[in-house]
């Protein structure tokens, strides 16, 4: 079904010849005819297919791996929401006429119905110590247990394969404290605590390995003092030293400082030191990313200029600084919260937009050359409704983990956000594969590079293939 790129370059090649070869003088209106008819069944093909993406039904059976089929099976959701909130008229009167309270707006405040649709209780947690029939499925949104039965504390992280110890290794926030707004315009925030890590064999059975790198209690004037923010924290090993790096935002309370912060351990499982932060080429650095690429070079990936655009910066060899190159990319864009990754040599991410803790819509991204230039691909986001497909599932990107010994599946690992309680924000995991047409290919060039689809499937429950864990567990 996937035609590779040299075999495309040859249709539209012969295409052209065959185009330029024909006798003008004879064939004139029979070329009209046939042309019309082309360009007939192309408009088709194309209003068709918009339509499909549109309602979320994007969907060719393209993976190559019998295991994973059914992941790619389109998952409809339609579930009832709670009536909004009421607003009390009294209170319209004093407060005059304001804007129609969204149904986002409920969904934000803990304490409505809407938002206890998206935010189950306790009780019904994945608890990988229970064993049964639940045993290995991930349940997006739900609150997710660790090996020691406390919710794991992991947001806006990344998770990195360790060759030496044959372990998955989940780095992330943790933000089990309490919840304040530092001044009445700044956003609501929880005091730093530090980087959380967990690993597992399985992806499913979380053990806690510890604070890897603590939030500082005292001096007022360190990058990690807990009045300060720290933001998803990503780990990638660094095989010519043997060090772990850590990258992660750092800033103050308002978010004036945008800056990027390094930290480096000799094992996976800390301790980590802190080492500095900087602003990369001098420009503001709030969400971030690094991506290690198969050739070992590793890339920072940072919301730059007010968030209007994202910056690239290769790493040096020791991946401690950032070289002297940097990229633009996405410029007046807005995108924020990229995760990246590599599929048969093309680089794909998938960002957010900036609408603070609140969701909205994701976008899939692709290039050929790691330093661009990026094209937008569309919305990833398939089954489920449109209000999920419009919110990302309620949740926003962090991470894109490749699937090893399974090419071409990933797991989208995304944070839906609970900004008045955030440390009882949850994590949104989903099977993410590549192929079929993509639905906004063409930013740049009228034709090629004709880019492949990003889907993230919606799925209630989901589990990886049994022959994946039997291999790796
Ligand atoms: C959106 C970012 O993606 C999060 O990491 C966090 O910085 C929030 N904004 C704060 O509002």
């Amino acid at each position: 079904m996937k035609i590779s790129k040299g075999r495309k370059k040859m249709r539209n090649k012969q295409r052209k010849s065959s185009a330029l070869g024909f006798d003008a003088g004879r064939g004139y209106s029979l070329s009209c005819i046939v042309w019309s008819l082309v360009g007939f069944g192309l408009v088709v093909c194309f209003l068709s297919f918009k339509h499909q993406a549109d309602s979320g039904q994007a969907h060719i059976y393209l993976s190559h791996l019998p295991a994973t089929r059914e992941l790619e099976d389109i998952e409809e959701d339609h579930f009832r929401l709670p009536p909004p909130h009421k607003v009390n008229p009294r209170a319209v009167k004093r407060r005059g006429p304001r804007k129609q309270r969204k149904v986002i707006d409920d969904y934000l405040e803990e304490s409505s119905a809407v938002h206890a649709l998206f935010f189950p209780d306790q009780r019904t947690a994945v608890d990988p110590t229970k064993g049964g029939n639940d045993t290995m499925y991930f349940y997006p949104g739900r609150v997710w247990l660790d090996t020691n039965g406390n919710a794991i504390q992991a947001h806006g992280g990344g998770v990195m394969y360790d060759d030496k110890t044959a372990k998955f290794y989940w780095y992330g926030e943790n933000k089990n404290g309490p919840t304040y707004q530092a001044h009445p315009k700044g956003a609501q925030r929880v005091d730093i605590i530090g980087v959380s890590c967990y690993s597992s064999k399985d992806l499913w059975s979380w053990t806690h390995e510890g604070i890897m790198l603590p939030g500082e209690p005292t001096n007022v004037t360190h990058d990690l003092h807990k009045s300060k923010v720290l933001e998803r924290p990503k780990v990638i090993y660094n095989d010519h030293t043997g060090k772990y790096i850590m990258w992660m935002h750092i800033d103050d309370a308002n978010y004036t400082k945008a800056s990027v912060g390094v930290a480096v351990s000799n094992s996976p499982t800390g301790p980590f030191t802190y080492l500095y932060s900087f602003r990369p080429h001098g420009f503001e650095s709030r969400d971030m990313t690094v991506f290690k690429d198969d050739d070992g070079a590793a890339y920072l990936f940072y919301s730059s200029r007010d968030n209007t655009e994202l910056h690239i910066s290769p790493l040096t060899e020791d991946y401690l600084h950032i070289t002297a190159s940097v990229k633009r990319i996405l410029i007046r864009r807005h995108r924020e919260a990229p995760a990246v990754f590599k599929h048969q040599g093309t680089y794909y991410m998938i960002t957010s937009g900036c609408s603070g803790w609140a969701p909205n819509r994701a976008l899939a991204h692709a290039a050929d050359s790691i330093m661009g230039p990026w094209e937008t691909l569309g919305n990833p986001c398939v089954g489920g409704n449109r209000f999920y497909r419009l919110t990302t599932f309620l949740s926003q990107s962090t991470f894109v983990l490749p699937l090893p010994g399974l090419p071409g599946t990933f797991i989208f690992m995304a944070d839906r956000w609970s900004p008045s309680n955030l440390r009882d924000s949850r994590y949104v995991w989903l099977p993410l594969f590549i192929g079929g047409l993509a639905d906004e290919p063409l930013d740049y060039s009228f034709g090629f590079p004709l880019w492949s689809r990003v889907s993230i499937y919606w799925h209630k429950k989901w589990r990886l293939p049994e022959t994946w864990r039997v291999g790796y567990t």
